[in-house]
């Protein structure tokens, strides 16, 4: 499985911050927002990611992010000329994924906690399409899956006024090697959008949707609004201070998950400007275990 890992958009509602820097590369607290969503894929187990953003923005997520190999991964960069809809993504992937399933993750993606539930879906995924059910308050800004007794879905809504169930589906899906096909197929919504929703849907039509529900020991926390940049700051900054272990470092997950060798992440370590993070990562160098439970 490839990973498609889309950060472009508008940002608008974040303005002005978004005049020259995109939503994605905004901090969420000591580190690029972006840096969270692609852990989450390396934690997964992917690792050759297509970042896709805007011509003016790819370059910037280039210059922070690189190839990947300093992190055990390689990235490759395409752009999406407008914001067209997030299931443009998968038709602007369809060569870089090459006839392979696909996991895509919105750049402004935020999700902590243990993540095994991904790990297993992505492993089990042989044909279909597996989205999550997160349950919140008001799932009227989300796209909304209803789903059985047995968890097995009944309809999908975008944004309903009236949601039929508490589970928003978060920005993060896994798919076939159909996906491709069907999104080049799909119409633009009224608001000129290839709509997520809309590919699900055809999944959903050939009896193929999976929804897998993400329990209530994850945190899915938006970061749109300037409101939930600082409650998500917020979050990430008590349980780092309370535990001593950071969230979204693509260096200790490298290393944690083996993609990179004891010397190599030293090596990397040394590299690094004198900081806090680089504190964090030399501790880790020297704890003599990639465990952290
Ligand atoms: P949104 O939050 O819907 O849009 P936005 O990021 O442009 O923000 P705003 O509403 O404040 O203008 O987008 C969700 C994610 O998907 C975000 O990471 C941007 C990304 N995206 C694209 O990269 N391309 C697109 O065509 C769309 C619609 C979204």
């Amino acid at each position: 499985m490839k990973g498609i890992l889309l950060a472009g958009g508008k940002g608008t509602r974040l303005y002005p911050m978004t005049q020259v820097a995109s939503k994605q590369l905004q901090p969420i607290y000591d580190k690029p927002m972006v840096y969270y969503p692609l852990t989450t894929m390396m934690v997964a187990g992917l690792r050759e990611i297509l970042i896709i953003s805007s011509p003016e923005d790819l370059p910037r997520f280039e210059q922070l992010l690189g190839d990947g190999s300093r992190w055990g991964v390689s990235l490759a960069y395409q752009e999406q000329a407008a914001p067209r809809g997030i299931a443009e993504a998968l038709v602007l992937a369809e060569t870089f994924l090459d006839g392979h399933k696909s996991m895509l993750m919105l750049g402004d993606n935020f999700i902590y906690g243990r993540l095994d539930f991904l790990r297993e879906e992505v492993e089990q995924l042989k044909e279909g399409a597996t989205v999550f059910g997160y349950r919140v308050a008001d799932p009227s800004a989300y796209g909304v899956v209803e789903v059985d007794a047995d968890f097995q879905v009944v309809s999908l809504e975008e944004k309903p006024k009236k949601p039929k169930s508490p589970w928003a589906v978060p920005g993060m899906y896994l798919y076939d090697e159909h996906a491709p096909a069907y999104a080049k197929a799909l119409a633009p919504s009224a608001r000129g959008e290839l709509e997520i929703t809309d590919l699900n849907r055809v999944y959903l039509e050939n009896g193929q949707l999976r929804a897998r529900p993400m329990g209530r020991g994850i945190a899915w926390l938006d970061t749109g609004t300037p409101e939930n940049l600082l409650e998500a700051s917020s979050f990430v900054h008590a349980l780092q201070s309370r535990q001593g272990l950071i969230i979204g470092s693509p260096e200790e997950v490298a290393y944690r998950r083996g993609y990179l060798s004891h010397d190599a992440f030293a090596q990397l370590v040394q590299q690094l400007p004198r900081s806090v993070y680089r504190d964090y990562l030399e501790h880790v160098r020297d704890e003599g275990s990639v465990v952290a439970t």
